[in-house]
């Protein structure tokens, strides 16, 4: 059987840095507040013009030059994004265009902060039937477009920024399995509401359930694959609040310097930050090749899924 793994990883985070201190001249909020409920201590932002497809665009550039892989040779590109840059054509199509590459089936998914789960369980599947053998995967996101800057309760959490992996055939072991689940139910919790332009949140109930479904996620893998948690190498989760990453690495028995943190820097980039995560864990040499890595998200929906990776 063919398995699908990940060749390359690359990223991209817009220059502009917006700080706690900065929001605190715009907002009734506190740097501490922001820290003490969030972990998140800072978010990049886009450039005016600067759009969603332009960061996946060089994250997915980046990851190609990891690979070692000619733009020429990828035969699927699935994007993430709840922030493409048109209704259409998708941002997928606007990424193949500027690669230089033609006819190859090339799609945007939308599943918020699930949403690189998402892209890889279908990238993942295409390779495994022989639809695909080169797929770039991409999560990218300017949430900053839709987000109510006047609202404290979702202004200091989200950022913009993009990540990307090559994924290839190979007999090796790669991606191991993927789980993804949705529950429309829970719609008002989290949503951008009918003829508005921002997002809404019920933080409180989000979080509640958050914690919950990814302690179910991860032990739906773990029995999935016959593994005990205590195999993993690292934990890569999506990353909103750095209460929520403790909560789930706690129920793992992982201790925190196995568990890739980018929240604080990045704040929550939705279906960019696994990819992002991952990037900036690989460059920096604590991810190796051989490890075995666990993916999580939750997300608007409500969605949430996992991959399970041997890297
Ligand atoms: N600064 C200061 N005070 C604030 C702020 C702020 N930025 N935001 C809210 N508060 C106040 C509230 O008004 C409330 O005040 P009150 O007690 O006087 O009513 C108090 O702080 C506590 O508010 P809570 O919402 O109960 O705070 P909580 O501890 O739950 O933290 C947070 C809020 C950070 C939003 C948290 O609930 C959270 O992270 N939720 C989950 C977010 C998430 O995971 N989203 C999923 C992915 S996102 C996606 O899919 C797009």
């Amino acid at each position: 059987m063919t398995n699908a793994r990940i060749a390359g990883t690359g990223s991209y985070l817009p220059q502009k840095v917006v700080t706690n201190q900065d929001l605190e001249k715009t907002l009734d909020t506190s740097d501490e507040w922001i820290r003490e409920r969030t972990g998140i201590c800072q978010r990049h932002i886009a450039a005016e013009g600067e759009y969603s497809s332009d960061m996946g665009l060089i994250a997915a550039r980046n990851a190609l030059h990891m690979a070692g892989i000619e733009a020429n040779e990828v035969d699927l590109i699935v994007v993430a994004t709840t922030t493409p840059d048109k209704t259409f054509p998708s941002n997928a199509c606007a990424i193949q265009r500027r690669l230089g590459v033609h006819g190859c089936p090339a799609f945007d998914l939308q599943a918020v902060c699930s949403g690189f789960i998402y892209a890889l369980d279908v990238a993942n599947r295409m390779i495994r039937t022989g639809g695909a053998r080169t797929a770039l995967v991409i999560g990218c996101e300017t949430l900053s477009r839709i987000t109510n800057w006047l609202d404290r309760s979702t202004a200091v959490l989200f950022g913009d920024g993009a990540g990307a992996v090559v994924l290839q055939a190979t007999d090796q072991p790669g991606i191991l399995s993927t789980h993804i689940h949705a529950d429309g139910e829970f719609e008002n919790l989290l949503e951008v509401p009918l003829g508005t332009d921002y997002m809404v949140m019920n933080g409180n109930a989000v979080f509640r359930k958050a914690v919950s479904t990814l302690g179910s996620i991860a032990a739906e893998t773990l029995t999935g694959n016959g593994i005990d948690k205590h195999e993993l190498d690292w934990l890569v989760p999506h990353q909103a609040n750095l209460r929520i990453i403790a909560a789930a690495a706690k129920k793992l028995d992982l201790p925190m310097e196995r568990v890739v943190v980018t929240v604080d820097k990045h704040a929550n980039t939705s279906a960019a930050s696994i990819p992002l995560a991952l990037d900036i864990a690989v460059r920096d040499g604590r991810i190796e090749r051989g490890q075995l890595v666990l993916f999580e998200a939750f997300g608007g929906g409500f969605t949430w899924g996992s991959a399970l990776v041997r890297f």
